[in-house]
């Protein structure tokens, strides 16, 4: 109901303030003087980030050469082939402008590839010499829930880790990062993240650029904020809703990198490990690339493509012919993530960047065309699902309408069993879906058949706004009812709030166990439960990690 207008009687209304006022006066001036422009500012700097764009296309220098990371070395012991692993802090010059303080593994920044074959043993033997906890995630990888260095395998500093497994999977380009609850996002940035690759010599397509760092290079690509002195800032992430984006790239941690090509073809790993940022990769000139391998593995046959989309935590690798003597710039151009208005500016939409050069030598090596056929079409058929599961990622950072509680097991998968997940996007804002420890197909996307350069495994998958994807899971872990797998949105910001729920994998007809007592008692040797971890356990409460001798 409106109530009638009321009226103010005729000569009810107040005097002007007499003369004497101008006191008030001078203080409504200097108010009015001092938020007006303030206001002014506010509405344009707020304009300005709306409408900004972030565009290093041109402006890259390409004066350093692209750093790569050094193979891992191992040992092997009884036939395990065994890494050691030192995380720890240092200083890095990255702009030139003097060192400043980073974060790596066996190194200042960032992490040397790990590199193992398909049928051994494995073990890797973390130390953690950062000031914080932490803990090692093995992306992509397909390991026992004990081994896989999620949030229950906190390393405290000075502690060690050992996980170990027998490798079973396809080859594949995966990689490790930090997953303790709520640092991933810092510990990335500060650039404790290397490339894990796995090698399957038995069925290794003959022809497939493989030598690493010559013709075979991980590009690892992750944008930052830097700081006037170099220094990797945090970002704002104010009203970066899907997290911080940054305005700079480092590949392979080096800013305004170019690669010396010497053979007429060359396989770049790319890797997405940025906080938020999805990009779409393509070369400068249009030239097509050859799509052979997306998350787990080889595509059955390559997909010729223009471009490449990876969003945060999923890899491509692409064979990319040279001519000699020229140049090729990588470049990723405005993804197009689905979103439109303000959410292109806070989901990075708008922005593009140049990469990476790609210098030819005067003089290249031979290298075959790329191979026909590479790998055998995943055995994923949904006709064999017991299981179907839903996921809703909702709310800005929820699944299933929760957050992350680390103490709740939200789904029991028995091994050996095939499962359909359908992963919905609720949200106005893009997310991403990944699983632990496994592979899995997308059987469809957005109500379509997937793509041919979705043809292969993945463990990480895309969701626009109002996306959907449904996914055929093989459950092909060793059964663990105490230790959980994880699956969350790869974006780091999320990620960190607990967009992330627990699976637990047990035989069948199985039970989950208590989860919370997990992280303190399993996996600390890789052995879930040894009695070497429990009383390391005690030691260090909360923390799946034994002191070092
Ligand atoms: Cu890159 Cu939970 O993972
Ligand atoms: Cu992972
Ligand atoms: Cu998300």
């Amino acid at each position: 109901m409106t109530s009638p207008p009321v009226q103010a009687p005729h000569g009810t209304t107040p005097p002007p303030p007499p003369p004497r006022r101008g006191r008030a006066a001078v203080v409504v001036a200097v108010v009015v003087a001092v938020t007006v422009p303030v206001l002014i500012a506010l509405v344009g700097a707020v304009a300005l980030w709306w409408t900004g764009r972030t565009d290093t296309v041109g402006a890259v220098d390409f004066d350093r050469p692209l750093r790569v990371p050094t193979l891992a070395p191992a040992t092997v012991e009884d036939g395990t082939r065994v890494f050691d692993l030192t995380m720890q802090t240092g200083r890095t010059d990255l702009t030139g402008r003097g060192e400043v303080e980073t974060w790596g593994v066996d190194g200042a920044h960032l992490a040397p590839t790990l590199r193992v074959q398909r049928g051994e043993r494995v073990r890797v033997d973390v130390r953690n010499d950062l000031p914080e906890t932490s803990t090692l995630h093995w992306h992509g990888l397909h390991v026992p829930a004990a081994s896989d260095g999620g949030p229950h395998r906190l390393i405290g500093p000075g502690r060690s880790w050992s996980p170990s497994w027998l490798v079973d999977q396809p080859a594949a380009s995966g990689w490790y990062h930090p997953h303790a609850h709520g640092s991933t996002a810092d510990h990335v940035r500060r650039g404790v993240y290397g490339m894990f690759l796995v090698d399957d010599p038995a069925s290794a397509p003959p022809g497939l650029p493989d030598d690493y760092g010559v013709d075979d290079v991980p590009v690892m690509v992750q944008d930052v904020t830097l700081a006037g002195d170099g220094s990797i800032e945090r970002g704002s992430g104010f009203l970066d809703v899907t997290g911080p984006l940054g305005d700079q790239l480092l590949v392979n941690g080096t800013v305004g990198p170019f690669l010396d090509v010497t053979t007429e073809a060359v396989r770049l790993r790319l890797l997405n490990a940025s906080a938020a940022r999805v990009y779409d990769f393509v070369l400068d000139d249009g030239r097509p690339m050859d799509l052979v391998a997306t998350d787990g593995g080889l595509l059955p046959a390559p997909v010729r493509t223009g471009s490449v989309m990876l969003s945060p935590g999923e890899r491509a690798e692409v064979v990319v012919r040279v001519e000699e003597g020229e140049r090729v710039v990588l470049r990723s151009r405005p993804p197009d993530l689905g979103v439109a208005g303000i959410m292109v500016r806070m989901s990075g939409a708008g922005d593009r960047f140049d990469v990476l050069e790609l210098r030819a030598a005067d003089r290249l090596e031979p290298r075959p065309r790329t191979p026909t056929a590479l790998a055998r079409e995943p055995d994923v058929d949904l006709e064999d699902a017991t299981v179907t599961r839903t996921f809703d990622l909702a709310d800005g950072n929820q699944i299933n309408g929760a957050r992350m509680d680390m103490s709740r097991v939200d789904e029991v998968a028995e091994t050996g069993t095939t499962e359909e997940w359908v992963v919905r996007n609720q949200d106005g804002m893009p997310h991403n879906f990944h699983l632990h420890g496994t592979s899995f197909v997308v059987a469809e996307l957005a109500g379509s058949p997937p793509p041919p350069h979705l043809a292969g495994w993945k463990d990480t998958v895309l969701l626009p706004p109002g996306a959907a994807a449904r996914l055929g899971v093989r459950h092909d872990a060793q059964p663990d009812p105490d230790a959980p797998f994880l699956y969350h949105c790869h974006l780091l910001a999320h990620h960190d709030q607990g967009m992330m729920g627990q699976l637990v994998v047990v035989e069948p007809g199985g039970e989950p166990g208590d989860v919370h007592d997990a992280s303190h008692e399993a996996g600390a040797t890789g052995t879930a439960g040894s009695s070497e971890a429990d009383e390391a356990a005690s030691l260090f409460p909360g923390a799946t990690s034994h002191p070092d001798h």
